[in-house]
């Protein structure tokens, strides 16, 4: 009687630990990628390609970069996350198929986006995939066989989830079926009487699965995962957001496009803020650069009439649009849309032109932008990464020669980083 017992203890134990198992590695597996195909996605995704990636791809033709039309038919979304996010990096780390392609396109580099998340990248490969491939076929990479890629680790990862969810659902319908069988013998046995009293409690006690959803066991590491995912999403949506004014888009006084001036015209931006490469300031233009084509361009328009009423100019011979200055100025008040709290020191030349970095990175496609928004987070966290990412760009500037002699004479192959140049040091950005 006492060997029935112990079966069914040991039984219910391995039932619930396997409960558990099969329980964490469901929630392992949630935190995977796949495509969202629905149109808010199609449509953020839209959006974020036209921003960050149109100036190099279409998703029928080649243009600086190849087609991104049924690019989700050649490679899996987790390897197409981190080619996105930062190719580079992919590559440095050895990656066989990001090699393959870097060499396959002729050695263009692309863009790094580490400002992306998993979401923004996917609904970007959603927009991908809402139009009919082109044709996938093309320019599909053979991968050099005797150099496994690191690609198929996440593939293989999830068929191995897969396996693994598959023999514990199995393991639990045998399990559950050789409980269901000794309880129906334990039961008959009972019926004839055979059984003695500790074994009757048992029956009547803990057989039921409700039971083994209760084992302490179970309770725990649910628990404990559970309290781990909304730790995770109280943390990463809301506390980092506060105070964080990404997206930010206030109304101007005046409907100033940059998509027209910028974009269209191809103005160049430091025609108008014209401290960005020798200053800290970029600063926003006076009226007098508008007057520069205002004076004669659309003078009729309310909006550019803004401008004349700012800087005191009024057309008196409206045929030949011809006026004068009345001195009386009312300044315009732009809003002020990118705005660092006062304890941080961002330098515009050292980023634009020591660094050589495009306004693009920071702020976003502008020429594109009707109305500018902030593109980035603008939060320390933002500055940091990105001064662990980059590489400083040293060559042909005698003030890093030496730095990048000692750079180079202990970490070979390691390129300088602006974290080498002292780029992480509080005092670099506090004052
Ligand atoms: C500065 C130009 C540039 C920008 C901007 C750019 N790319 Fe690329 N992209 C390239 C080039 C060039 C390649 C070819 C690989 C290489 O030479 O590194 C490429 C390759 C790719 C590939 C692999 C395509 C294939 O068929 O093998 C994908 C996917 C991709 N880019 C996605 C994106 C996405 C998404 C964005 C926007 C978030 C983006 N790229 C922005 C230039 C760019
Ligand atoms: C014809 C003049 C002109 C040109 C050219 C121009 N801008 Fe501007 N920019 C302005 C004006 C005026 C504002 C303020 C109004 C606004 O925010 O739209 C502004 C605002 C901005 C802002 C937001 C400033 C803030 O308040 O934080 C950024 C960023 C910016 N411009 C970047 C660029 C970039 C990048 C280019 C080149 C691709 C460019 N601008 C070209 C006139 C210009
Ligand atoms: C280099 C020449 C140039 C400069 C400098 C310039 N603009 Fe323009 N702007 C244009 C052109 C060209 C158009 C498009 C006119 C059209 O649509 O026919 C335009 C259009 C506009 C419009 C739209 C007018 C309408 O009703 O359609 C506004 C508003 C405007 N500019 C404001 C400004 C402001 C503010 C500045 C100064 C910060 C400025 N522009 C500087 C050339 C310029
Ligand atoms: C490395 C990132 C980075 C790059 C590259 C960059 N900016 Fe900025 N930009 C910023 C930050 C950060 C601010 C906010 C500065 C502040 O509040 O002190 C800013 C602010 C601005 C402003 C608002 C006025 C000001 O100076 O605060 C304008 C206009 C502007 N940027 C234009 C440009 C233009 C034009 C370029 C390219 C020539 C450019 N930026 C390149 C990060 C960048
Ligand atoms: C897109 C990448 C990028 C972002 C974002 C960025 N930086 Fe930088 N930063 C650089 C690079 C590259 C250099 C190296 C420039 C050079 O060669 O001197 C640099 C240099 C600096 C330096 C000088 C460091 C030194 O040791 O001389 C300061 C200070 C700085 N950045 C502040 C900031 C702040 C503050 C922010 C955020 C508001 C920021 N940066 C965001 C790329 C970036
Ligand atoms: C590359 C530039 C950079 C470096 C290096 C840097 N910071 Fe920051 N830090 C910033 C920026 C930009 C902000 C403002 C961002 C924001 O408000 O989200 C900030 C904000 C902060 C704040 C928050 C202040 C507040 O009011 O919320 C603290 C505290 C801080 N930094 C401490 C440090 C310390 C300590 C170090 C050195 C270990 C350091 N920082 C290094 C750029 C930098």
């Amino acid at each position: 009687m006492i060997h029935n017992q112990i079966k069914f203890r040991g039984l219910k134990t391995t039932l619930s630990t396997f409960l558990s198992i099969l329980f964490l590695s469901i929630s392992i597996h949630s935190f995977s990628q796949t495509i969202p195909s629905d149109e808010a996605a199609v449509a953020a995704g839209k959006k974020l390609f036209g921003l960050n990636c149109k100036s190099c791809h279409a998703l029928n033709k080649k243009l600086i970069g190849p087609a991104l039309g049924g690019v989700t038919a050649k490679y899996d979304a987790s390897w197409l996350i981190k080619w996105i996010r930062n190719n580079e990096e992919l590559r440095a780390s050895g990656d066989a198929q990001a090699i393959a392609v870097y060499e396959q396109f002729g050695k263009q580099q692309m863009n790094v986006f580490t400002s992306l998340s998993d979401e923004d990248i996917l609904n970007i490969l959603a927009y991908t995939n809402a139009k009919e491939p082109s044709d996938p076929a093309k320019g599909k990479i053979e991968v050099d066989p005797k150099n496994p890629t690191s690609n198929a680790d996440s593939s293989s990862f999830n068929i191995i989830l897969g396996v693994i969810l598959v023999v514990l659902l199995l393991v639990i319908a045998v399990l559950i079926l050789l409980t269901t069988v000794l309880l129906k013998t334990l039961r008959k046995k009972e019926e004839d009487e055979e059984l003695d009293e500790i074994d009757t409690e048992f029956i009547n006690n803990k057989t039921s699965l409700l039971d083994l959803i209760k084992n302490p066991i179970f309770i725990g590491v649910g628990g404990f995962l559970s309290t781990l995912v909304v730790l995770y999403l109280i943390i990463t949506k809301v506390l980092y957001g506060v105070g964080v004014s990404q997206g930010y888009a206030p109304e101007q006084p005046i409907a100033f496009s940059h998509k027209i001036h910028a974009g269209q015209y191809g103005i160049d931006c430091q025609y108008c803020h014209t401290g960005v490469r020798k200053s800290k300031n970029a600063n926003i233009p006076s009226p007098n650069i508008c007057m520069n084509c205002h004076a004669q361009i659309k003078t009729d328009s309310p909006e550019i009439k803004k401008i004349h009423k700012a800087i005191g100019y009024v057309i008196t011979d409206k045929e030949n649009n011809i006026g004068e200055y009345t001195g009386e100025t009312h300044p315009i008040e732009w809003v002020r849309i990118h705005n660092l709290p006062d304890l941080a020191y961002f330098n515009h030349s050292q980023h634009v032109q020591v660094a050589g970095l495009a306004c693009e990175t920071c702020h976003g496609e502008i020429k594109e932008m009707d109305k500018v928004y902030q593109y980035a987070p603008l939060t320390m966290g933002w500055c940091i990464n990105c001064h662990r990412e980059t590489n400083v760009n040293a060559k042909g500037n005698e003030y890093y020669d030496k730095l990048l002699h000692i750079h180079e004479e202990k970490n070979a192959d390691e390129p300088m980083k602006v974290e080498d140049i002292g780029g992480l040091e509080c005092a670099k950005c506090h004052y």
